[in-house]
């Protein structure tokens, strides 16, 4: 059988899936986000994102077994919408103000909330983090 394994995703809300730990399959646990520098995307993305979504942005992170919807592969987003870059649409999802279906399901987590609440409330510094979080991923485009 398959050894238990706990992977760890910073979020606001602390919560563990009974059910998950049944089946003895991946778990998610949600921790309190460590701090990172809100100009450095590659930081927050190693940080906050790799997990699920990979270091290569492909979606297979550490912890995408455990997840109920695959994470996007985040490096084909401008070749999905004609070759440009859908710059407002994945600073919208990351803020999590717009209907990714995952939200409904919990397993991409709403940033903008998380953001706020490590800058308590400081809304430059929430913005700069989804800008610089965006053009990271903006970076990570295959051709
Ligand atoms: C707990 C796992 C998890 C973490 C951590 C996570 N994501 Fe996601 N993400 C998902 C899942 C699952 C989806 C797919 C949502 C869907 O298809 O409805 C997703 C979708 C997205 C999308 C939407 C792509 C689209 O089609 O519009 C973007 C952009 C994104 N994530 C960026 C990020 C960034 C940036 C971070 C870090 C700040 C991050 N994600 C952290 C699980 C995660």
């Amino acid at each position: 059988m398959r050894k238990h394994s706990w992977f760890l995703v910073p979020a606001l809300v602390l919560s563990v899936s009974a059910a998950l730990i049944a089946q003895n399959k991946p778990t998610i646990k949600q921790v309190p986000p460590s701090r990172t520098n809100a100009s450095s995307g590659a930081e927050m993305y190693r940080t906050y994102c790799a997990v699920c979504h990979g270091m290569d942005g492909k979606g297979k992170g550490p912890a995408s077994p455990a997840l109920k919807v695959q994470a996007t592969d985040l490096t084909v987003m401008a070749k999905n919408n004609g070759g440009k870059f859908p710059e407002l649409k994945v600073y919208n999802s990351i803020r999590g103000e717009v209907g990714v279906a995952a939200h409904g399901s919990k397993d991409m987590p709403i940033w903008g909330d998380v953001f706020r609440d490590l800058g308590r409330g400081d809304s430059s510094e929430t913005s700069l983090r989804l800008r610089n979080l965006t053009k990271h991923i903006e970076s990570m485009q295959t051709k």
